[in-house]
């Protein structure tokens, strides 16, 4: 009998024809909404794989449902939606998709650092509203890239590539995490300091840490009021590493010059949230790592990797 697997929103039909062929397979047909939870709660009881997304929480709770379950494979790097211990404890394994995201999410890192610091989006809407009367000496004028000091916090894969596109802009890169990269400093010319001096001396503050316990609120007012006032933020990690009500207040006394912005608290972000209704930020749909070629490459490794842990004596990125 060919086990048993749920995948939790509709993925390309080449991806479940593969896990076809080797498994029967239950999918919520959906692309645009997520899995009820009551839906994948019936769902987990009877499977032996669960194919799931970020949006979905696959905690202690649900995995107490499932009664057969060996692996829970995420499309995704992070893995904050999944509580590692309560599978750990039960046996269960859990994958991730680590490596195929890390260029994508580092171009989407870089177009956002860029986008904030040149006032992209306002400048389009400037011109669109009709608002663009004359050309003149200092207008929407913003942050210059080339030269500036880049502050990365979390210096995994992500990071490093965020380096060495900021090499290209001549830029200084420091960085602080939990060790030290010898060899990052090596190669990409980058400098260790801590968090305080980084936030300092940084022009552009990047967070590309994983969302852990460690990192839970690890930017609050008192970090942002160490940052220059013409410093901007860069957060396309995770929503929970900043918080939101802080940063709202540092961005409207103009504390710090301007923030952009991937991932929020809540996904998606509340229209009544606050931060919407300032100038000073860009914001955008947690779209790291949404190009067509690393979606699928995503959605094709996490398929690999649940196949390698339902049939194979070595599965690929076991996180747990
Ligand atoms: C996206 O945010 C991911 O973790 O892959």
């Amino acid at each position: 009998m060919k086990p048993k697997i749920y995948i939790t929103r509709k993925i390309p039909d080449e991806i479940v024809n593969k896990l076809e062929q080797e498994c029967q397979v239950r999918m919520w047909e959906e692309s645009e909404a997520p899995v009820p939870r009551e839906v994948l709660e019936k769902e987990v009881a009877d499977i032996d794989g669960l194919y799931c997304l970020l949006t979905e929480s696959v905690d202690k709770d649900l995995l107490d449902k499932a009664t057969s379950l060996k692996v829970v494979s995420n499309m995704a790097v992070g893995y904050n939606n999944i509580d590692i211990d309560a599978a750990a404890e039960k046996g269960i394994t859990v994958t991730n998709t680590p490596g195929v995201l890390t260029e994508t999410t580092a171009d989407l890192t870089f177009a956002l650092l860029m986008a904030t610091a040149r006032r992209i989006v306002e400048a389009s809407d400037y011109l669109k509203n009709g608002d663009w009367k004359t050309w003149s000496p200092m207008q929407l004028t913003g942050q210059d890239i080339f030269g500036a000091t880049l502050g990365i916090i979390g210096m995994g894969r992500i990071g490093e590539a965020v380096a060495r596109r900021a090499r290209g802009f001549d830029m200084e890169v420091l960085y602080n995490n939990r060790s030290r990269k010898p060899k990052v400093e090596e190669e990409l010319g980058t400098t260790y300091v801590a968090m305080e001096d980084l936030l300092r001396q940084s022009d552009f503050v990047c967070i590309l840490a994983p969302y852990t316990p460690e990192t839970e609120n690890l930017i609050t007012a008192k970090e942002l009021a160490l940052m220059k006032e013409t410093a901007i933020l860069i957060n396309t990690a995770r929503g929970g590493i900043v918080n939101e009500t802080d940063l709202y207040e540092a961005l409207k006394n103009k504390q710090i010059w301007a923030a952009g912005i991937d991932t929020f608290e809540k996904e998606p972000i509340d229209l009544e949230n606050p931060l919407l209704k300032l100038d000073n930020i860009v914001t955008l749909p947690h779209i790291g790592s949404a190009s067509i070629k690393t979606r699928m490459k995503m959605a094709d490794l996490a398929a690999d990797n649940l196949l390698s842990v339902l049939f194979s004596e070595k599965p690929q990125n076991v996180i747990v």
